[in-house]
């Protein structure tokens, strides 16, 4: 979800942007006016974060998943470099098969014997490596670091999907990265935060992923996904009148209470994840038959409660509660979980 109140003011400036007769589409992206949107919505996210501030600050395209092979790309200075990958679900997999083209990957941990559902126990890192990867939060396997791994080479941390949700410290990262559409914006930008002693792009790295060129230039080598950038300020305005992360983090915790304790005291959902590594934001579930999860989701869109398909690479169900859903919004899942239980159990 995105805020309503972003989408309002997005729609009544969307043909004309702040008595500039053109839309912030239509402006130079080296004009003045478009400047000051990049340079606020840096601002804005240094502040929520409290981004250290000799750390760099990008926004760049190509997702997440362009992220994947810009990593090795510019923190290992050679093919034949080490670096160590924390595999605890879908994404961190899909990001360890992608360093592999450009670096030598050593997993340092595997979750899949357990299905994903808990976090290893222990990481081997050898001391070599270039740097140690993690996803934050996975997704889809609902999976999440409570705090950041402690380990001794810099670390690196997808957060495509919990950024802005809870109360991080930026300085136990050597570099963050996160696409935008889950808790910054719409998709189409992807932020990077990286400490610039770790950077040492390859001659190959392309240019629009070599994040030195990339910082010399602000994120204009190229032409930024302006929009995308303008919806972002848009959004972490919100978050700032919100009251900041502290507040995310708050309603975050509060909505996925409401959504666990529904789950925990039914025999009918199964949610698979236990313990301190529970996903605040993504919430895998199942019900006992694939009829009951059609009837089950074909009842929630009625209701209005959209999205709740589970990831097609682990199917059953899903509540994602990102920044923009209120607590009203968990309730009325809450509520839907135990009628439709209770129906269900009736038959
Ligand atoms: C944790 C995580 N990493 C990576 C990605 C891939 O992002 P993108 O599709 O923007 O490349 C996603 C997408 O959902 C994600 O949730």
């Amino acid at each position: 979800m995105l805020p309503d109140e972003v989408m309002q003011t997005a729609q009544r400036e969307l043909c004309e942007y702040a008595g500039l007769r053109a839309s912030v589409m239509e402006i130079s992206h080296r004009g003045e006016d478009f400047l000051y949107i990049r340079r606020e919505t840096e601002s804005l996210l240094r502040a929520l974060m409290e981004i250290p501030s000799h750390y760099w600050v990008l926004f760049l395209s190509g997702g997440a998943t362009g992220q994947a092979a810009a990593v090795p790309m510019n923190l290992t200075a050679a093919a034949d470099a080490r670096a160590a990958y924390v595999i605890t679900g879908h994404w961190s997999r899909r990001a360890a098969a992608e360093a592999q083209k450009y670096c030598v990957v050593h997993v340092a941990a595997d979750t899949a014997a357990s299905r994903h559902t808990v976090l290893p126990h222990s990481l081997d890192i050898p001391a070599d490596v270039a740097y140690a990867h993690i996803a934050s939060n996975e997704t889809i396997h609902g999976v999440e670091f409570p705090a950041a791994p402690a380990v001794s080479v810099p670390l690196v941390a997808d957060m495509s999907s919990n950024i802005l949700s809870r109360q991080m410290r930026v300085a136990d990262y050597a570099l963050i990265y996160a696409s935008a559409q889950k808790n910054l914006g719409p998709s189409g930008i992807t932020v990077v935060i990286v400490r610039p002693d770790a950077v040492c792009p390859r001659a190959q790295t392309p240019a629009v992923w070599d994040y030195r060129r990339q910082q010399e230039e602000e994120s204009m080598y190229n032409t930024p996904p302006t929009f995308q950038l303008y919806m972002m300020g848009l959004y972490l305005k919100w978050v700032k009148r919100r009251g900041g992360v502290e507040a995310m983090e708050r309603q975050n915790r509060e909505k996925a209470a409401l959504i666990y304790d529904c789950l925990d005291k039914s025999d009918f959902y199964k949610t698979p994840v236990k313990g301190d590594c529970r996903s605040i934001i993504n919430i895998p579930f199942t019900l006992p038959t694939d009829t009951l999860t059609a009837s089950f989701l074909q009842g929630a869109e009625k209701q209005g409660l959209l999205g709740l398909k589970g990831h097609r690479a682990l199917g059953g169900c899903r509540a994602s509660m990102y920044n923009a859903m209120p607590v009203a919004g968990a309730q009325a899942l809450a509520n839907y979980l135990s009628e439709f239980e209770r129906v269900a159990n009736r038959k």
